[in-house]
């Protein structure tokens, strides 16, 4: 038998390989999960009743790019949200973001960039899915620290030009995950400025962009609209899973350049997986309600504070902008989340299972990252514990 090269230096996916690290010694204590981004605050209670309304949609294929009161509804909330208007046109409907940062690439990711086999740039430490779409479509992705010296954010001018010209897409996670950095908006100007200098689209993942401490955080595509950019350089993709707490609806878009989005359209015209119809009614009625955002906000909000208070003298901890992650310094991550585990029943995630080996090092190796998903009181709880076995 054969099979693709392309995929054969893959490491493990993360979680299998938090399993395989924990999974044959006994917790220490009552089993905290903190390890994996699952919210575990209460869905919108509206669901069941617009599920209940549109159960008929069931016996229909679905439209591939998003019904019409679905995208009117993400229009609306792109204007709420951040003052632009962003046509139906702009914006195609996704099975969650995962699958859209997978499919851009495979939509728009050119075969060849001014003669040269093209480059993908992620930040590391990143969301895995942007480097396996690098190499489905060939391309050669490029690891670029995204630490504390750069403000947890890639620092993408900072590259060689001529490495600049090879590049087709530039991945940048705002809010960040692991790191809870954000984007400011001078950050999105500079990146769309050198976008247009070498000729390469950002591709922006905002899926955390609703979980903040103090100020809703910069969107890509409004920067766009006010600096007059080209649209076409720029592809947004935004969740229901963290916003609204609905990580198995499988809901999300993305918005961009007319172009972008009818190219998009018509390879999921073909091979696409579209949202069944009564899901898309119930995330139209999703993204048209604030006040469960609000409140879920909240109480992430409260976790930012007991965290600052629990790990208040931690060296090297600083609480997130943004986003609901820890990303705490440590000596070695997996043998902390190891001792962790063992001692306390606390469940975190290696930061090298996030990150790549490069030349200049791996940017996750002395970090864990901690969820932020439980309720206040287990999670001061489990946070208290992980203190006082890493830190004391
Ligand atoms: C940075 C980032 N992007 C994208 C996703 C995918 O989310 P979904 O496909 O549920 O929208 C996640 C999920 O954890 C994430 O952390």
């Amino acid at each position: 038998m054969i099979y693709p090269e392309r995929f054969s230096n893959l490491p493990e996916y993360a979680f299998p390989r938090l399993r395989a690290l924990l999974d044959s010694h006994e917790p220490g204590g009552p089993v905290t999960p903190m390890s994996i981004g699952e919210p575990r605050h209460p869905m919108p209670e509206f669901l069941a009743e617009v599920l209940a309304a549109n159960l008929h949609s069931f016996a229909k294929y679905p439209v591939n790019e998003g019904t019409p009161a679905l995208l009117g509804a993400i229009t609306d909330w792109v204007q709420r949200r951040y003052g632009v208007r962003v046509g139906p046109e702009r914006i195609m409907a996704l099975n969650g973001t995962r699958e859209g940062l997978f499919n851009i690439a495979l939509a728009l990711c050119p075969e060849d960039k001014r003669g040269a086999r093209p480059v993908v740039l992620t930040p590391n430490p990143f969301y895995q899915v942007y480097a396996v779409a690098a190499l489905a479509v060939g391309a050669e992705p490029q690891f670029i620290p995204a630490t504390a010296a750069t403000g947890h954010l890639p620092d993408y001018a900072a590259l060689p030009p001529a490495l600049l010209d090879r590049v087709a897409l530039a991945y940048v996670c705002s809010p960040a995950n692991p790191q809870g950095a954000v984007a400011s908006r001078a950050y999105w100007a500079e990146l769309l400025a050198l976008a247009e200098k070498h000729d390469f689209r950002i591709v922006a993942d905002e899926c955390y962009s609703e979980i903040w401490r103090d100020a809703p955080p910069p969107g890509l595509l409004e920067v766009a609209v006010q600096t007059g950019a080209d649209p076409e350089r720029v592809l947004v993709v935004h969740s229901l899973s963290k916003r609204s707490n609905l990580p198995g609806l499988r809901s999300g878009f993305v918005a961009g350049g007319p172009e972008s989005i009818r190219r998009l359209r018509q390879l999921r015209a073909y091979a696409g997986a579209p949202l069944p119809e009564p899901l898309q009614a119930v995330a139209a009625a999703v993204w048209a309600d604030e006040a469960h955002v609000a409140e879920n906000r909240a109480l992430y909000q409260e976790k930012y504070r007991i965290a600052d208070e629990v790990l208040a003298g931690v060296p090297g901890y600083s609480g997130p902008a943004a986003g609901f992650f820890l990303w705490l310094p440590v000596a070695d991550g997996e043998a902390a989340t190891l001792k962790l585990w063992r001692e306390t029943g606390v469940r975190a995630l290696p930061g090298a299972y996030l990150s790549r080996d490069t030349e200049y090092g791996n940017p996750g190796h002395g970090f864990i990252r901690a969820a932020m998903v439980a309720g206040a009181t287990e999670f001061r709880d489990g946070l208290t514990r992980l203190r006082d076995c890493l830190y004391a």
